[in-house]
């Protein structure tokens, strides 16, 4: 399976990326450098080679991606060039919350307008380690509250078992051991908590019924706040610790010679930063850390853009088997990318870099093939999103504080 992603300005070949295994892709370059357009190819080439073989999911925190309904046309002349013509792919837009509360009517109408399939997303409480819960409720697991939310997430969730945040609540309400004025905090939180209607109240939720294969799967987390502890690393945190679980149990099935449950996964997320930042904690960083490290054989790529490659888990990025660098800039970003600098590059990785023009140009290394080459990313078929638009949400928001 390979991912045609441009052309190789020296020799204009087309340039592939090996997608039949699993791989951790870094996408990085300075702000409108081009990353989310390159982001986008690597979707449109997963669904177009990928058929039902593979999921592609989009963690969208600028709201930017559901335009991939649209076809390209302005564009439409680069596309004949490449012998590619404008498209728009099938679009579900998995909102976490209620579309209505997020979305003015007028915007839900021209998605629906537009084809874009927009859903609801529930998640599983039970998908939220008992250090998650407590990370998400800013209760230290050596204090009162954190104890107390340990332990009911703990015994609730023996043996894998599937539970709800009312029945969190009920397990609170009756846990002895805990003082009144620590429950009395912790019932506050776990009160508000169902109103963000995140979680599901009924039943397990598997993500096969979640996630399709050969679509664009996006979860738009742009109408929710950001921060380390906020709503958009909770809900990613979840999602990929559910999917590594589901994903798993796949691989297991797919050893014995039984179908899976469970196409492979290539996750992308733009403005990673937000959710594996280096040196400090965030809710979805040991999952990430996990998909990063073991996601090989369950079958999980990930790919993860920013423009701020320092700012991003060193252990993430040592991780990256690819990278796709467009142009960088600032001193700090070019010495973090420059630390992966391997001997096969025949020179440091920032001498590379700095050769870059144009937006669209990015230097392609594959540690797979021990490979270097700079190349012009393709058109886009579908229309890209965005452009410069700011983040609308406060990047350090706390829900707690
Ligand atoms: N490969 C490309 N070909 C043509 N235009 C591109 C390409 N990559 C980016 N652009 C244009 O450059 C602008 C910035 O791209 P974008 O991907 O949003 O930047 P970033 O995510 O790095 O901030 C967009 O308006 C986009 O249309
Ligand atoms: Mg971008």
């Amino acid at each position: 399976m390979e991912l045609m992603l441009g052309r190789d300005i020296a020799t204009q070949k087309n340039t592939y990326l090996d997608a039949t295994g699993s791989r951790a892709v870094l996408v990085c370059g300075k702000r409108g450098s081009g990353k989310s357009y390159t982001l986008g190819v690597v979707i449109e080439e997963l669904i177009s080679v990928g058929t039902q073989d593979v999921i592609p999911i989009i963690i969208d925190p600028m709201g930017i991606y559901h335009t991939m309904a649209l076809r390209n046309d302005k564009q439409s002349n680069e596309l004949y060039q490449w012998g590619l013509t404008a498209q728009g792919f099938n679009v579900r837009l998995l909102v976490p919350g209620i579309p209505e509360e997020l979305y003015d009517l007028d915007i839900l109408i021209e998605l629906q307008r537009r084809g874009v399939e927009v859903i609801p997303l529930r998640l599983n409480a039970s998908d939220l380690s008992p250090d998650g819960w407590c990370d998400l409720f800013d209760a230290n697991i050596n204090e009162p509250m954190g104890i107390a939310l340990f332990r009911a997430v703990q015994n609730l969730g023996e043996n894998r078992n599937f539970f709800t945040v009312g029945a969190l609540i009920k397990a609170v309400q009756n846990d002895k051991r805990a003082k009144d004025t620590s429950k009395e905090a912790l019932l506050n939180r776990l009160e508000a908590a169902q109103n963000w209607h995140l979680f599901s109240e009924e039943e397990y939720l598997p993500m096969d019924n979640i996630f399709i294969p050969s679509l664009v799967n996006i979860v738009d987390v742009s109408r929710l706040e950001s921060g380390a502890y906020g709503r958009r690393n909770l809900i990613v945190s979840v999602i990929a610790r559910n999917l590594f679980r589901a994903r798993s149990d796949a691989r297991l099935r797919e050893e014995f010679g039984l179908a899976g449950k469970l196409p492979r996964v290539w996750m992308a997320l733009d403005e990673a930063h937000q959710f594996i930042p280096d040196s400090t904690r965030s809710l979805a960083k040991p999952q990430l850390i996990r998909w990063a490290k073991e996601g090989r054989q369950p079958g999980l790529s990930l790919v993860v853009a920013t423009q701020q490659p320092s700012a991003i888990d060193a252990e993430v990025l040592s991780q990256c088997d690819i990278i796709l660098s467009h142009k960088l800039t600032s001193r700090d970003d070019v010495m973090a990318l420059n630390r992966l600098s391997q001997d096969y590059m025949g020179g440091e990785l920032r001498a590379i870099i700095g050769e870059l023009k144009r937006t669209g140009q990015a230097v392609l290394v594959d540690d797979e093939q021990e490979s270097v080459s700079m190349l012009q990313i393709r058109p886009r078929q579908s229309q890209h999103g965005g452009g410069t638009k700011a983040s609308v949400i406060d990047e350090d928001y706390d829900l707690w504080k």
